[in-house]
């Protein structure tokens, strides 16, 4: 909308802390015809969920960004209690970048004494993460799919930085005919090429300079891979260097297709090397495509 001025007109962002409101302000955009695109995060916001945000404001007409730290997503001894939270900076990131809605709901409202309802996507999660993160995906799925029927959105946006989620969510809309299009961001990095994400808050300056060998190593299995190398062996290669130079523990590092995660790679399809990797006590993920300008 332009202005008496000449110049955009700046909405203001609404801070919606329940589904009652929540559900006003989208009737009133759907009457009007807008469409909308959410942008789902757990907050404690870097330049990797700005990114998605861009994306989202450039899509619909409408953009609601969500923050809610899903305990349901958590094993006990992860760090749900201790996960950042920083609300405040949140609002006024996503104010300055112009979202029409902030939906921060509360865990009560969103998970009643009687809920009970899980979505599963099991083929899909028993691999990567949901190997040593069993209920995780489980809980990515239930909380995303209620997110999208609560906000009605028609686009939601979503960081390749998670693939797997991404691959389990586009699974999802598609098994429950959820009406919306899933759109995934490539991965934002530091300059060094350190994936960025809410839990690099947790590394010591020391491990902070040991965390970018994760995406160079990745970018050196995917050179020597293409070059004709034997994939398992470099994997291995790989895993074997990470925690020589100080990891403390690899969780995975394993070429799958993309589409399927499965271990056989389609030659239809594309391929990528995934890795979750620990530095102490701080577990980073990363993920790239091994043919440049694919997926
Ligand atoms: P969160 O970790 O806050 O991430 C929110 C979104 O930001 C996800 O789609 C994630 O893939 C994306 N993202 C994170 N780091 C990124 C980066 N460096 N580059 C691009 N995108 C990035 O993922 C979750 O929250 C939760 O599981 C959620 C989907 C909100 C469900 O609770």
């Amino acid at each position: 909308m332009i202005g008496t001025n000449g110049l955009p007109v700046r909405r203001c962002t609404e801070v919606l802390t329940n589904l009652i409101s929540l559900r006003k302000v989208v009737a009133d955009w759907k009457s009007q015809g807008f469409t909308i695109a959410l942008v789902p995060t757990m907050g404690a916001l870097h330049l990797g969920h700005i990114e998605l945000v861009r994306h989202a404001l450039s899509t619909a007409d409408r953009v609601i960004a969500s923050i809610f730290v899903n305990p349901i997503q958590f094993a006990p001894e992860e760090d749900f209690q201790s996960y950042p939270r920083r609300q405040c900076e949140d609002l006024s990131m996503l104010s300055n970048l112009g979202v029409d809605a902030v939906y921060t709901p509360n865990i009560k409202e969103m998970y009643s004494k009687s809920f009970q309802t899980m979505v599963e996507v099991p083929e899909l999660s028993a691999v990567l993460c949901g190997k040593t993160r069993p209920k995780h995906f489980s809980g990515v799925a239930t909380i995303v799919v209620k997110l999208l029927q609560q906000t009605q959105a028609d686009f939601a946006v979503f960081g390749e930085k998670d693939f797997q989620q991404l691959s389990i969510i586009r699974q999802v809309v598609i098994d429950l005919d959820i009406p919306v299009k899933i759109i995934g961001v490539p991965t934002v990095r530091d300059k060094d090429g350190l994936a960025l994400s809410s839990r690099n808050a947790y590394l010591t300056e020391v491990e902070r300079v040991l965390a970018p060998k994760l995406h160079s190593e990745l970018l050196c299995v995917v050179e020597d891979v293409v070059n004709g190398e034997d994939a398992l062996l470099r994997c291995q290669k790989a895993t074997d260097f990470l925690l020589q130079e100080g990891f403390l523990k690899v969780d995975y590092l394993e070429i799958r297709d993309s589409n399927t995660l499965s271990i056989v790679i389609s030659k239809k399809n594309s391929a990528r090397v995934f890795c979750a990797a620990y530095i102490g006590k701080t577990r980073l993920l990363d993920n790239i495509a091994l043919l440049v300008g694919e997926n």
